[in-house]
């Protein structure tokens, strides 16, 4: 397993407005106020900028890059804006519709533009991994799915799940370099489904020739009748607001032997971590989950390996995903967004911006990235 250590870190600077687990009903209620509070004057100031407040990229980057170290290490409690963020809710995935409708289904020439659309690596919506020396967007995707393949021990010949499968990037290139690998992708976006079929015709691409099999659906309502060597899922689980009810899934899934994989943003703070403004919109009701916690959801399955994967990998990645939205006005400009393209303009910086720098702070050490390798208990 790696880098533990930081939770016992964490531990020695647990505040009394922190402390979500102190069982004072006081100082719980004191919290959830504060929480509110914090979270009313954060979203006015998401809601000035969108609204066309003039904030230097710098100087918004400087206010995340003082204020988030104070508040992962001395208030976490307040990173956790409404109840619900603390704790399961009912259903697996929550509000997918709308999510689909204000995140997943925006026109794809932006999505595609801002993400990046290659010959092999077609828009993935994860982190890319920097650390073993990529030089370019598209290069720090292959070494994050070379990851995967390594961890989630991948031989020629398995059948994989992909659970929540964007693009079928991660198919794409997985089948790229193992010709007799199948994929099943399950995804809920039309529009993105639309793309994979489209690339299900093309004979340049791996998604073609019958080995990947697309199911345009919704994670809570997912069955199948085969079970999986493999299943993997990156990127999602910040939609899932139910971790014990998709672990119970998943495993259902797979094959008594097989290998599960799970790839989420992660937070090395006492409790789950969300924002007002990514949850009005950006990610209805989106949720970080804290990184040691993950496990303890299982029952079916046990976990075999854990790794925390740093920020800055993230904060890269939303930085590239920035840069390639802003050198694409052009384009994105005349796109129908069901709103004033400035305001989406604005928000859509606002979010970039945001994701990118929270990242970066604290060296990367609180917010980042999680694997998770689980098989059956
Ligand atoms: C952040 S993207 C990650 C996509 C892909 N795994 C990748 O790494 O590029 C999350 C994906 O989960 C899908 N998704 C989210 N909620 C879903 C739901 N309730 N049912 C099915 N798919 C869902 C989205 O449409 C999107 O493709």
């Amino acid at each position: 397993m790696a880098s533990v250590g930081i939770s016992q870190n964490i531990q020695n600077h647990i505040p009394i407005i922190g402390d979500m687990t102190l069982k004072s009903p006081i100082a719980y209620k004191t919290t959830r106020l504060m929480a509110g509070v914090f979270n009313t004057a954060q979203m006015a100031l998401a809601e000035a900028y969108i609204n066309g407040l003039e904030i230097p990229d710098s100087v918004f980057q400087s206010l995340l890059h003082t204020s988030m170290p104070l508040l992962f290490k001395h208030a976490p409690g307040l990173l956790a804006p409404y109840e619900w963020v603390l704790k399961e809710s009912d259903h697996l995935a929550e509000s997918s519709r709308e999510l689909m409708k204000i995140q997943y289904d925006l026109p794809q020439a932006l999505l595609n533009r801002m993400l990046g659309d290659w010959d092999v690596i077609y828009p993935k919506y994860s982190m890319g991994l920097w650390e073993n020396g990529a030089i370019d967007l598209e290069q720090s995707q292959m070494h994050m799915i070379d990851q995967v393949i390594e961890r989630l021990e991948i031989v020629d010949g398995d059948h994989i799940l992909d659970f929540g499968c964007g693009w079928g990037c991660v198919a794409n290139y997985i089948m790229s370099k193992f010709p007799n690998v199948r994929f099943t992708g399950l995804n809920l976006s039309h529009q993105q489904c639309e793309y994979m079929r489209g690339k299900m015709q093309d004979p340049q691409s791996h998604l073609s020739g019958g080995r990947f099999t697309l199911y345009e659906g919704d994670l809570n309502e997912a069955q199948f009748t085969e079970k999986f060597d493999k299943i993997l899922s990156i990127g999602v689980f910040c939609h899932v607001g139910n971790l014990t009810n998709a672990f119970q899934k998943l495993s259902s899934f797979l094959k008594s032997d097989g290998k599960l994989f799970i790839h989420i943003i992660t937070v090395r703070i006492p409790n789950n971590l969300s924002t007002g403004f990514t949850h009005k919109y950006i990610f209805p009701h989106g949720r970080y989950w804290n990184y040691d916690a993950v496990p303890s959801h299982n029952s079916d399955l046990k976990t075999v390996d854990q790794w925390y994967i740093n920020g800055i990998n993230y904060h890269k990645t939303a930085m590239a995903w920035l840069e390639r939205f802003d050198a694409s006005q052009d384009l994105v400009k005349s796109l129908d967004y069901g709103m004033d393209y400035a305001k989406f303009r604005r928000m859509w910086r606002f979010y970039l911006l945001l994701l990118g720098t929270i990242f970066a702070t604290c060296d990367g050490e609180y917010n980042g990235n999680g694997q998770y390798l689980m098989t059956h208990a």
